[in-house]
């Protein structure tokens, strides 16, 4: 039976614990929300379209070199790690007036536990092999290293989203099917969706033109399955990396009738479900990933070599409102997305001075 995407609801879980070994899981709350993409768009201030970024507060426009040297704090769980992770902010449109509302991330709930506390955000995952089995003899990995960033999923994306991205209509506590589209009926406990990372890499560039082709990507379906080999191109294997995160959509669910309106959803680049995209900076600690990399003990949060902190502390961890654009109430436009005077033009000349 393939391993699928967890879901809190189901006793499953008590069997996992037991024979769960390698990887790691934890929240990471919300650090801000604003255009600013240093991975794809670097030194854009502000970027494009609107993200929810969790993680170290070295968070700025552009990112280089030793992200852990510069942060003093994060919002993860893990308090070693001051990467940075990031994704579009989903937003309703409304079908009767045509004005955006930006939809919250609800607290991250990785199991066990509940969100101990998390505001909004994302569960990160590095697993090795997958959530079964500790596979490190036969398939050590490596830490990422200083500089490295990665993105997957494109915004330009209007097909449809490839293998490990994915959606759930979170219904009556269940995580429900996997779809590659929007859910397209209401969810009474928002809208759920993961994004899993390629785990091979060339071993030589931090980054490449694209974001992407410095890795290579062996994700063939939205489970968490274990990784094959990596090709001779791309021969290092990384931990596998990937987020969940859920939107609370279920404030805008009396705003719209799925039998009449067509879906309300959408992605803060005016996008449909294929382009949805994440975003990687790593920010570990000295060794530290590579330590927890090492530990067949490393699971869950548990992990005696990696240092925790409390939820109430790592939500403290703030970074400035860079761009200082307004992103709540009833918008006519997207942030970014309306006329020049009206949103980017404004902005960029605030900072030129
Ligand atoms: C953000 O980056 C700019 C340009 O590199 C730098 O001058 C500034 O100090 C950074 N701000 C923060 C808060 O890190
Ligand atoms: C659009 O609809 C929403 C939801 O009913 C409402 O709160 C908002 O004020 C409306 N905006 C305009 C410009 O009519």
């Amino acid at each position: 039976m393939k391993m699928k995407t967890l879901n809190p609801a189901l006793g499953l879980m008590a069997t996992l614990i037991a024979t769960v070994d390698a990887g790691l899981r934890f929240p990471c709350s919300t650090l801000t929300v604003q255009r600013l993409d240093p991975a794809a768009q670097p030194g854009a201030l502000p970027s494009s379209h609107l993200h929810m970024i969790v993680g170290g507060n070295a968070f700025n426009a552009t990112m280089e070199g030793d992200v852990a040297s510069r942060a003093t704090c994060t919002t993860c769980q893990m308090s070693e790690d001051f990467s940075n992770y990031w994704v579009a902010n989903l937003f309703f449109k409304d079908p009767k007036n045509g004005t955006y509302h930006r939809v919250m991330p609800a607290p991250v709930q990785p199991l066990l536990g509940g969100s101990n506390g998390a505001q909004g955000g994302l569960t990160i995952y590095y697993t090795q092999n997958d959530l079964s089995k500790d596979n490190l003899k036969q398939n050590p990995v490596k830490s990422f290293v200083p500089g490295f960033r990665m993105t997957v999923g494109s915004p330009l994306e209007t097909n449809k989203p490839h293998a490990g991205l994915s959606y759930q209509c979170i219904t009556n506590g269940n995580r429900g099917t996997i779809t590659s589209t929007f859910p397209t009926g209401k969810c009474d406990g928002g809208i759920f969706t993961t994004h899993h990372f390629p785990p091979c890499w060339d071993g030589k560039n931090l980054d490449s033109p694209d974001h992407q082709s410095h890795m290579y990507n062996t994700v063939r379906s939205e489970y968490f399955d274990p990784a094959p080999a990596c090709p001779s191109s791309h021969p290092v294997r990384m931990p596998q990396v990937t987020f969940e995160v859920t939107w609370d959509t279920k404030p805008f669910n009396n705003l719209w009738n799925p039998s009449t309106d067509k879906n309300p959803f959408v992605w803060s680049f005016e996008g449909s479900s294929a382009g949805t995209h994440a975003d990687y900076m790593f920010g570990w600690k000295g060794d530290a990933l590579q330590r927890a990399m090492d530990k067949s003990e490393c699971f869950y949060d548990g992990c005696g070599s990696i240092k925790k902190q409390a939820m109430s502390v790592a939500n403290q961890c703030t970074v400035k409102d860079f761009v200082r654009e307004n992103i709540d109430g009833w918008q006519k436009f997207l942030p970014g997305m309306g006329d020049a005077a009206h949103t980017g033009m404004k902005v960029k000349k605030e900072f030129k001075a």
